[in-house]
């Protein structure tokens, strides 16, 4: 633990503050920067190849539902983009790409005669500590769009009033902006004590996380409702369940609960205190059509195009093939979070041993259900 973080200490409890610790654990969201072995940029090809399989309905609905050439018209000829959550690349290159070919396709399919076309403005958002550096230094070099950085969380304002045609999200909303309170709690019934997620946790934690997420997604899509102009669009790629799902019938609940369990073994063998398994809580959510649709519907402000829970690795045949790779990934993406809470040691031991126990439990993760459990979201700001 840092010098900064001991200075927020609670000195009757050990544990670090409120405020400081959300900060702490927000600010190591951002995936692996840099090109090293278990950065994001090495390792992301999983999340690249799940999202490519919503590349084509993303086509489908701009080509249908999105009107380029009013859109361009009303703003000087200039189509602003944004992804939310981009991380380092190279996925959020191939998204920016994909999704302005799709809006040119569609202008040009409008406007056949035109001798001009709209300029595009891509604009690439993170939380601030993500690694931009990495990012602008591998923009494409031939890109045909102008590109900048908006540092901020998705859960606020990034943009003015109206400024944004269209929005994207790919393996990011599914991240909470903090976890739960109540689950850090020692007396409270949603105390989650020696686990790190609600997978397999009671329903209190449950419903805990649940909570925290429909306030999240009502935020997000406040700022967005602000920041897109009507008729514009946002596209959101994450996980999700099919209605009634525990978490912990899909492989990444067995994901986190071995995760826990790891950790607390490491806690036993004397590496550290229990209490850090007890006050940390991974801030991941993926929720379910009947609870996306309730807080779509309380926003209000964006139509409902089209939403469905789709397959994110129709490749994939069997689970033994993929393990070290996808640990890797899940390494890669998720890491620094860890480190801020167990440092740089506990957490290469708990990879370590991650991957082993997740090769013992083939034949278990090969009986978890793995159709539909990612989100596609298609919305469309009201006039
Ligand atoms: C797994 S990466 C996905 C990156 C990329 N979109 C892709 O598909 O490969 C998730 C990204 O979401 C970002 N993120 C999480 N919470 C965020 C927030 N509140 N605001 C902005 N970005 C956030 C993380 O920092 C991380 O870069």
């Amino acid at each position: 633990m840092n010098e900064m973080a001991k200075s927020f200490m609670d000195p009757q409890s050990h544990h670090i503050c409120g405020d400081y610790k959300v900060k702490m654990v927000i600010n190591a969201l951002p995936p692996n920067g840099g090109s090293g072995t278990f950065s994001y940029s090495k390792n992301s090809y999983f999340q690249k190849r799940s999202s490519s399989v919503e590349e084509s309905k993303i086509e489908e609905e701009i080509q249908k539902k999105l009107d380029v050439e009013k859109l361009a018209s009303a703003s000087n000829m200039i189509i602003r983009v944004v992804d939310l959550g981009c991380a380092t690349g190279p996925n959020t290159f191939t998204s920016a790409h994909n999704v302005l070919e799709a809006i040119k396709h569609k202008y040009q399919s409008q406007c056949p005669n035109s001798e001009i076309t709209p300029e595009f403005h891509v604009f690439f958002n993170d939380l601030p500590s993500n690694d931009f550096n990495t990012l602008f230094t591998s923009l494409p070099q031939d890109r045909n769009y102008f590109a900048s950085g908006v540092p901020g969380s998705f859960y606020s304002r990034l943009f003015p009033q109206s400024s944004i045609h269209f929005a994207y999200s790919t393996y990011a909303l599914h991240f909470l902006s903090k976890s739960p309170e109540v689950v850090q709690e020692m007396n409270n019934p949603a105390w989650n004590k020696g686990r790190i997620h609600y997978t397999s946790a009671s329903k209190e934690v449950v419903d805990a996380y649940a909570t925290q997420f429909a306030k999240d997604a009502g935020s997000f899509l406040d700022a967005r409702a602000m920041e897109l102009v009507p008729g514009g669009m946002l596209v959101m790629v994450m996980q999700g369940v099919p209605n009634g799902m525990p978490y912990s019938d899909i492989i990444n609940g067995t994901l986190f609960d071995c995760m826990g369990s790891i950790l607390m073994e490491l806690s036993k063998e004397g590496l550290f205190d229990e209490s850090q398994v007890d006050s940390f809580n991974f801030p991941y959510y993926a929720p379910s059509p009947e609870e996306m649709t309730k807080v779509l519907e309380k926003n209000g402000r964006f139509s409902i195009e089209r939403m469905e829970l789709t397959d994110p690795a129709p490749w994939l045949k069997s689970m033994d093939q993929v393990i070290p790779e996808w640990i890797v990934h899940v390494r890669a993406a998720m890491e620094a979070i860890f480190t801020t809470q167990f440092g740089n040691e506990v957490t290469h031991e708990m990879f370590q041993r991650l991957t082993k126990q997740m090769l013992d439990k083939c034949d278990l993760l090969e009986t978890k259900y793995r159709d539909k459990i990612q989100f596609f979201v298609v919305l469309k700001k009201k006039e």
